[in-house]
């Protein structure tokens, strides 16, 4: 396993972390503590979570994924090797069963939010409580375009900011990371962070895969030159990536068979660009989703990969897409079906 610095700070982390977001809904507790098991032993140490999750989110299970999280820490005493995230949710507008819907990025929502995250996940701390989403009104999700709304009246990246830095002194919290940001947000949140001396966002959890490459474009540079890096999440696009669903095949199981809301990345572009990079990778002997994984690993703002697997199979293959060097044709012929149809699902 490779392990890089998260941030500024001292940690290292493992290249791949372990997204947990089918625990509880596709995966059962059973699969997520073999899931864990497994990626420790491989090397991973750090692990994704949020208070939303499972996914989809429903009244019924929210919550349930960091529970089978805290069983697996209770269990196996492994809390100090573990880098722990999670995240608060952001302004929510159909989480109507949470928070009694009123669910902002102030105060009152952050500290019941950590507080549950906590008891769930049956610890005293998180190494990296996140931002899930923006809590004004911007464009994350799919959403490519940036449209204004004056009437928009979200709270002030200061008072949140205050909030996370009360909690980090408190020692419920140990960093802070961002997700879904624009560079608008990131920019801001770290001009107050210095400002206020308050605590500096250490990653940004965004999107990143073949499919959808719009980090490069402003927040790419940022994760350089302020040393926020990328926690890239959905690598393979909801699982597009591995060519299972092309030919119009819906494979039994598979999230997007069982879940049709999910349109994220089926676009008629995105499946013309999966086309191209499965065929590529089959040209070269290559696993599509392992080339997809690697790819995203080698960029150089990435912190951590965040790995999303519903059967060990798929765990072992994709902690095992970090040995895969990606070769010159390889990296060339990906670059050309970028150029030729760019971010088709962002
Ligand atoms: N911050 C955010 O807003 C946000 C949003 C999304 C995700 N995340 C984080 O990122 C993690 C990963 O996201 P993701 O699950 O969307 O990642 P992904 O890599 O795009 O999709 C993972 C899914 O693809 C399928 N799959 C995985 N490996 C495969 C393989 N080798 N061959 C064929 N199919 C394979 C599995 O689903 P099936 O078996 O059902 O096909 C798996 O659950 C999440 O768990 C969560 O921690 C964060």
């Amino acid at each position: 396993m490779e392990y890089r610095r998260l941030g500024h700070t001292d940690i290292k982390v493992s290249a791949i972390c372990l997204g947990t977001m089918t625990f509880g809904e596709q995966n059962t507790e059973d699969d997520a503590h073999t899931q864990l098991d497994y990626a420790v032993e491989a090397g991973v140490n750090f692990i994704d979570t949020a208070e939303m999750y499972p996914v989809p989110p429903k009244g019924d299970t929210y919550g349930r994924t960091e529970e089978y999280i805290g069983s697996w820490l209770r269990s196996r005493g492994h809390r100090s090797r573990i880098i722990l995230a999670s995240k608060v949710a952001g302004s929510a507008r159909d989480l109507s069963y949470l928070r009694h819907g009123q669910v902002r990025l102030d105060r009152v929502n952050i500290e019941a939010a950590l507080d549950g995250s906590l008891k769930r996940l049956r610890t005293d701390y998180i190494d990296l409580y996140q931002l899930h989403w923006p809590d004004r009104k911007t464009n994350f999700f799919g959403q490519l375009g940036y449209q204004h709304d004056p009437a928009d009246d979200p709270v002030p990246i200061e008072e949140t900011l205050q909030v996370l830095g009360d909690l980090v002194r408190a020692g419920k919290v140990r960093h802070i990371g961002l997700s879904n940001e624009t560079p608008w947000g990131a920019m801001r949140f770290l001009q107050a962070a210095k400002e206020l001396n308050l605590p500096r966002p250490v990653t940004v959890q965004n999107p990143y895969s073949l499919l959808n490459r719009s980090f490069e474009i402003g927040m790419a540079e940022i994760a350089h030159r302020e040393g926020l890096g990328l926690m890239a999440y959905s690598p393979l696009g909801f699982g597009v990536l591995s060519g299972k669903y092309l030919g119009g095949k819906q494979p039994a199981a598979a999230r997007l068979t069982l879940y049709t809301r999910f349109q994220r990345y089926r676009g008629r572009r995105g499946q013309l660009a999966t086309e191209a990079y499965v065929s590529l990778a089959r040209s070269q002997g290559l696993d599509p989703a392992q080339m997809a994984l690697a790819y995203v690993a080698a960029r150089p703002f990435v912190t951590s990969v965040i790995i999303g697997a519903t059967t060990l199979e798929q765990l072992a293959s994709n902690i095992k897409s970090l040995d895969l060097g990606l070769s010159p044709i390889v990296s060339s012929g990906i670059e050309e079906i970028h150029q030729e149809n760019p971010n088709p699902c962002p």
